[in-house]
């Protein structure tokens, strides 16, 4: 299939994009760049044979939607282009609704327009909000603690409220736990901008003595050691998933909506260990006090995505981490350094 992949030199779109080629489908990349760089684009071609098309742009340009849908002849969309930082959500709401849900709309209207009807959309765990009671099952009550999360929850209704107004719709969404890792030949991985917001890349830059030490955010929650208990995906199993959510979904009318989590919880220290035992040395952190916002634990039951899509994270916590290093130490100041 030519498939539009939204975001697709991004973390996940990067990866996902590699393992569409693999499977013989032709994505198309678009993206604006805002966090991503261009040079994977030459990795992708170093891994796969093939460089994929990539049309630099944004999906909230109605005109460019239109040409790149009808001139790629585009059967399907995957939709990761989003901004995603949460504490920036909170500073800056409205970039996030021009963003996300804005560019959702101009994209959804151009696929009406187009005929093309099959979209597989990048959701998060975050709709969960503060919930309670774990594992997350799909049906689990939906909230929201930051404009990012809101802007998910309602591009979630947009779909919804679509595919009940027109059976023609395919709609899949994918609400991810903590996607990590690297592919598994250190050439592509997370780079992200600044300081790492997120625990994995924080530590990775610690192992590569970019960052004296993880600073571990409380450590008296109810867990078994005090720490933040996650659900980490491997970024390729994820990757995977797509693949599966396509080919269940293309065609298939409605919206369907899959955890994507490997339905094992993994606290900070845990996860700290296992890098240190990925990169060959203990490294240090410091407790400090809880992050506003975080909860204890979060894990997914990924019950639906196995039943339904015949898919199942396969990647342990010491992969995820192996995986990272060897991405992190091979390009220590990510793409273009
Ligand atoms: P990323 O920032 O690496 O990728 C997003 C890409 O979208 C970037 O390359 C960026 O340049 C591009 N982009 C942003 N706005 C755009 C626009 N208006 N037009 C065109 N391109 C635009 O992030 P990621 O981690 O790969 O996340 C992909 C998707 O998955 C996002 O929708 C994110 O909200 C969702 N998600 C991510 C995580 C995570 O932890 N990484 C967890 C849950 C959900
Ligand atoms: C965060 C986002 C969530 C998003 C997810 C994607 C917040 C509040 N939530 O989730 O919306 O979907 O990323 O991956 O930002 N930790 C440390 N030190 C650090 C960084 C993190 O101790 O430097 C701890 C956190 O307190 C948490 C765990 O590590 O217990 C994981 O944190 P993180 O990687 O940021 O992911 P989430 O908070 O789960």
């Amino acid at each position: 299939m030519n498939i539009l992949v939204t975001g697709g030199t991004g973390y996940i779109g990067s990866h996902t994009s590699l393992r569409l080629i693999e499977a013989g489908h032709r994505p198309v990349l678009l993206d604006n760049l805002c966090n991503s760089s261009a040079t994977v684009l030459d990795r992708i071609a170093t891994l796969t044979g093939t460089r994929p098309t990539f049309i630099q742009g944004d999906i909230r340009d109605r005109p460019l939607l239109d040409r790149v849908l009808r001139e790629e002849k585009i059967e399907a969309v995957i939709h990761f282009a989003a901004l995603k930082a949460v504490g920036e959500s909170v500073e800056h709401p409205l970039a996030y609704y021009d963003n996300n849900v804005g560019g959702t709309l101009v994209l959804l209207a151009a696929m009406q327009a187009a005929g093309v009807r099959t979209l597989v959309f990048s959701s998060s765990a975050t709709v969960y909000g503060a919930a309670q009671q774990m594992p997350l099952r799909e049906d689990a009550p939906l909230s929201a603690t930051s404009p990012y999360g809101h802007s998910k929850l309602m591009i979630e209704q947009m779909l919804s409220d679509m595919a009940a107004a027109d059976p023609r719709w395919s709609f899949t969404s994918l609400r991810y736990f903590n996607p990590v890792g690297a592919h598994e030949s250190g050439l592509i991985g997370e780079a992200p901008q600044g300081i790492p917001n997120n625990l994995m890349p924080y530590i990775a830059q610690v192992a590569v003595g970019r960052r004296a030490a993880l600073r571990v955010f409380g450590n008296t929650y109810p867990t078994p050691d005090g720490t933040g208990v996650r659900d980490y995906i491997h970024v390729l199993d994820l990757a995977d998933g797509h693949l599966a959510a396509l080919d269940h979904g293309h065609g298939r009318p409605g919206l369907q909506v899959f955890n994507l989590g490997s339905g094992q919880g993994h606290s900070v220290l845990e996860v700290l260990g296992a890098f240190s035992r990925a990169c060959g040395r203990d490294l240090p952190c410091e407790i400090h006090p809880p992050r506003p916002g975080d909860v204890a634990s979060s894990w997914a039951d990924p019950t639906r995505a196995q039943a339904v899509l015949g898919w199942r994270a396969r990647r342990s916590l010491d992969q995820m981490c192996a995986d990272t290093w060897r991405w992190q130490s091979t390009y220590p100041q990510g793409y273009d350094a």
